[in-house]
């Protein structure tokens, strides 16, 4: 019988090609596609159809109106900070992914998590690849941790997902999906030997029910690629980010909580505390009576938050005078320049300004609009911002100031951490409320 190729697949993902092509269509992967051969036969191209995987197979379906709630399993993480940026505690049988730099935190966090899951008599394993039992142990020690926790050194994620599926850990940590390995001739680390040793404990620890949490390094550039081509397969991201001398831990993704949500941490002798009043920790530096520092009270996820928007403007040497922008939008910080140097006939265009959120964290509230105006034109004019006084608001392209969300819970916050009066857009919510970027102005630098 004649030997014809019928088609290619690729030896690394399984897809299937019509053609012969350089990279692989699916998981392009250079190089990887192969022929594949069947008999030349009278059925010709029906017998290739049947030959394929699934062929033959009936496909399943479900009336959507008939399909119910699958509850939410959760159990708490034994910290309030954390239950929050999950939405409400760990998810059984969900894949949580762990990002931040190294040195940031993560494992640290981790140990003292799985602690206080194993406290509650759970049965909690870590998967160590990283460092060395004796070396987790002498952290557990520091952490006065240890208790009721497992470890395990096994790097092969196929023995791993096994044990998943056998004994059904509540909750399982890999540290981290940098170090297993999916297929034992391999180099661990590998964009494919992460991809696939994260596909096989997922599958796993949804089947078996567990919680898993990866961990993932990246670099201060964020282009490690191995956790990025998981984010897609788990049910959460969490960022543990530093942000001046503290932790901020973010939910950059969730499927089962509000995204954006964000835990303030510390790190003491003994591991990672909660901080109860972030506001005041961000302000402490704070320098008083100098123009261009600017205090808004931004929204970080759910969580009312005062922070200090400094901006600084220079005499230009360049033609194409420079706007650098840390820790916001910089399309935003360009709209409202634009607004001052337009609608304020604020002189900008022979200036380089340079806009930063104090501390190093990243704000993506529009209701930060009216601090950098404020900044801005603050420093400019060299007027200091009067003491006591915060700002929020969106600064729209007419000048005018628009509403933004939770207001009331904003106010509140700014009340609670010493800056009782908030100026912001006209609301039933707040007493300082003006229509104009023009009037807020106004009205910071006269008295009230
Ligand atoms: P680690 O959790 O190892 O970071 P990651 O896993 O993200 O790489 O923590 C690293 C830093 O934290 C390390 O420099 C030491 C410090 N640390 C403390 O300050 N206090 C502690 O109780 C612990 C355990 C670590
Ligand atoms: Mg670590």
């Amino acid at each position: 019988m004649a030997r014809v190729v019928t088609s290619y697949v690729c030896s690394d993902c399984g897809a299937h090609s019509p053609v012969a092509m350089g990279k692989c269509p699916r998981c392009g992967a250079w190089g990887t596609l192969v022929e594949e051969t069947s008999a030349a036969s009278p059925g010709g191209q029906g017998q290739l159809l049947r030959a394929r995987p699934g062929a033959g197979e009936a496909l399943v379906s479900t009336e959507l109106a008939a399909v119910t709630d699958a509850e939410l399993v959760r159990f708490t993480s034994g910290d309030d900070e954390v239950d929050r940026v999950l939405g409400g505690g760990w998810v059984a049988g969900s894949a949580v992914l762990l990002t931040g730099e190294p040195g940031i935190g993560k494992s640290t966090l981790l140990l003292q998590l799985a602690q206080r899951a194993a406290a509650a008599g759970r049965y909690i394993l870590y998967v160590s690849g990283e460092e060395s039992a004796a070396q987790v142990r002498l952290r557990a020690d520091r952490l006065g941790v240890g208790a009721g926790l497992r470890i395990t050194r096994e790097t092969r994620a196929a023995t791993i997902a096994a044990h998943l599926l056998d004994a059904a850990p509540t909750l399982v940590i890999v540290d981290s999906i940098q170090t297993l390995v999916a297929d034992d001739a391999a180099v661990p680390g590998s964009l494919t030997q992460v991809r696939d040793a994260t596909a096989l404990l997922v599958d796993a620890a949804k089947v078996g029910g567990s919680t898993l949490v990866l961990i993932g390094h990246v670099t201060k550039q964020g282009t490690v690629a191995g956790p990025k081509v998981i984010e897609h397969v788990v049910d959460a991201t969490l960022a543990l980010e530093s942000a001046a001398d503290l932790r901020v831990l973010r939910a950059v993704k969730n499927r089962f909580g509000p995204s954006g949500e964000v835990g303030v941490f510390e790190m003491t002798g003994g591991g990672l505390r909660a901080v109860a009043n972030p506001s005041e920790a961000f302000l402490a530096e704070r320098p008083h009576g100098v123009p261009g520092s600017v205090v808004t009270a931004a929204l970080e996820g759910q969580r009312p938050l005062l922070l200090e928007v400094q901006a600084l403007a220079s005499k230009s040497p360049y033609a194409a005078p420079r706007r650098v922008v840390q820790g916001l939008d910089q399309r935003r910080v360009d709209v409202v320049l634009a607004v001052l140097e337009r609608r304020l006939e604020l002189p900008l265009a022979s200036l380089d300004v340079f806009v930063n959120v104090a501390g190093g964290l990243r704000v993506t509230d529009p209701g930060a609009d009216l601090a950098v105006a404020v900044a801005t034109y603050s420093a400019v004019t060299n007027r200091p911002m009067p003491e006591g006084t915060a700002v929020v608001g969106e600064v729209g392209l007419a000048g005018e100031l628009r509403r933004v969300s939770q207001l009331a819970r904003r106010l509140h916050e700014a009340r609670r951490a010493g800056h009782g009066r908030l100026i912001g857009p006209r609301s039933t919510d707040i007493d300082d409320g003006y229509a104009t970027l023009k009037e807020a102005l106004a009205a910071i630098w006269s008295p009230s």
